[in-house]
């Protein structure tokens, strides 16, 4: 059996989040790289600020608790599902300012409840345990947001019962399992007028914002996008276990939904409970896939399978390639995902080509901070290095030369590559919390509202939808709207 720290299991949450990424910051050899070839002003005006301004709220958010400011209006949160990515955000959540804990609920008493509990007593907050989220609403009348980290097909019930009961929410993706779930969602904040953030943290990533707004959108480097592709491959790892002594008894598991702990740990690979890799991992760039390009797609073809794993407790496809066509309002684009969990071969990304320009993207730093490259016949984005939305560029050619490869005249040259200069030195969730609880301050507009979450949602399920049926399958336009 597996124990409780092998969370890269075949059916692990994405990789646990370095807390700290100080260490990943601007590269000083690149800046300076790049100082000794373009005006620095640039960089320095725009970069080096934004840089300044993240480490500038990360030393004030280093101790919360003593950090207090007299008008910041405190928010009264619950946690509710503390497992690994409920103690993801909950770290996330320790760094931001203004937050009262107050209480816990997870089915998990002995285990997860019990630890997210020591967490917050140790930081002074007085918190209490749940195991069942409805007494947590009855109790804990000053609550006033709770964040939802529960296997995906207790988002709906959890999140609507919350906002009947007044409270703000904070769901992770993937919204629901089920489309009638999220459809749910979304009419439930909509009645209740609370807010409702589903957490795809891409959406408020500075790297993520710095592309769509600066280079797709106001700059336009990559031109007309025409083809996208991205992935999130996985190595064989295995199924996440427990220690037994912390065994949940049958009764218990059984009133929440699990068979059996290897479901209740591998929730994700069940039909009826989660939605296999590509839902679980394809949900996040997918997603930036529909944002990038501005637009819904209007078909899918899939193909899929379970090829490896075994499938007595990997319902879901382990194995899942998938082609949507957007019709955007440039023009087509065709888009490819995959996601696999039998080698993990260049991690995961995504990579945006236009007709004048490519940008690749990950929100990992050390898996792709961010690159673009030049296509030889786009205009000089000389104007957008000196303004420091770009770096200088490092020049191809030359690196083949010091590298001594030969070069047949009739290969293309390889664009000059450019890199992205924005670099988040907080935890990847922390910014996307950050935005729902201005947003609950009224000082902030939320990056991904339920209506986002749910257009995500259709997008991503019809993926299984479309391995099952083995033909393409077509969106109605309205099918993305509530
Ligand atoms: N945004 C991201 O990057 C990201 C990363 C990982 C996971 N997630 C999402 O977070 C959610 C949780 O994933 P995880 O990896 O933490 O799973 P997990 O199995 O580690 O944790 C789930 C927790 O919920 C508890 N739970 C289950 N049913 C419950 C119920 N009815 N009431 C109260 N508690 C209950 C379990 O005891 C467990 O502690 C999923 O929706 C997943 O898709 C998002």
């Amino acid at each position: 059996m597996a124990g409780e720290d092998d969370k890269g299991g075949a059916g692990a949450p994405e990789k646990p989040v370095e807390t700290k990424s100080a260490s990943k910051g601007l590269d000083r050899r690149d800046v300076l790289r790049g100082l000794s070839t373009v005006p620095a002003l640039g960089l320095f005006g725009y970069a080096w600020q934004k840089q300044r301004a993240y480490e500038r709220a990360q030393k004030e958010a280093a101790s919360p608790p003593k950090a207090k400011d007299p008008n910041l209006r405190e928010i009264n949160v619950a946690l509710l599902g503390a497992g690994a990515q409920g103690e993801v955000l909950l770290n996330a959540m320790l760094r931001i300012p203004g937050l009262r804990f107050r209480a816990v609920c997870d089915i998990w008493k002995e285990y997860n409840q019990k630890r997210s509990v020591n967490t917050l007593r140790k930081y002074k907050f007085e918190v209490n345990g749940y195991e069942d989220h409805r007494e947590m609403l009855d109790k804990e009348k000053e609550l006033d947001a709770v964040i939802i980290a529960t296997p995906d097909f207790w988002h709906a019930p959890h999140t609507i019962d919350c906002l009947k009961a007044g409270k703000h929410v904070y769901c992770e993706k993937e919204m629901s399992n089920t489309l009638e779930g999220a459809r749910s969602m979304v009419l439930a904040a909509r009645e209740t007028g609370k807010l409702l953030q589903i957490g795809h943290q891409r959406r408020s990533h500075p790297r993520y914002l710095h592309c769509y707004e600066k280079l797709i959108g106001e700059a336009r480097l990559l031109g007309r996008i025409v083809t996208v592709n991205g992935q999130w491959n996985r190595a064989v790892s295995p199924d996440l276990g427990w220690p037994e002594r912390y065994t949940i008894p049958a009764d218990r598991l059984k009133q929440y939904g699990f068979k059996s702990m290897e479901q209740f740990r591998n929730w994700r690979w069940y039909k009826g409970q989660g939605g296999g890799p590509i839902v679980d991992l394809g949900s996040h760039q997918i997603d930036i896939f529909n944002w990038f390009l501005g637009a819904a797609p209007a078909h899918v073809m899939a193909s899929g399978g379970n090829d490896y794993h075994e499938r007595a407790t990997h319902e879901w496809y382990d194995t899942v390639m998938a082609i949507y066509e957007y019709e955007t309002p440039a023009g087509t684009a065709r888009a490819y995902y995959q996601t696999q969990t039998t080698n993990g071969s260049q991690g995961y990304f995504e990579n945006f080509m236009g007709d004048q320009g490519t940008l690749v993207i990950s929100e990992s730093e050390a898996n792709n901070p961010g690159f673009l490259y030049r296509d030889p016949n786009a205009p000089a984005w000389d104007e957008w290095v000196q303004k420091g939305y770009v770096s200088a560029p490092k020049l191809q050619e030359a690196k083949k030369a010091e590298e001594g490869a030969v070069l047949d005249v009739r290969e293309s040259v390889s664009p000059d590559q450019h890199r992205v200069p924005i670099i988040l030195r907080d935890p990847y969730h922390q910014p996307h919390l950050q935005n729902f609880f201005d947003a609950v301050r009224g000082t902030a507009k939320l990056n991904c509202p339920s209506e986002v979450g749910y257009e995500t949602a259709v997008t991503v399920l019809k993926v299984n939808d479309a391995i099952d049926a083995k033909e393409r399958l077509s969106f109605r336009p309205e099918e993305f709207r509530i």
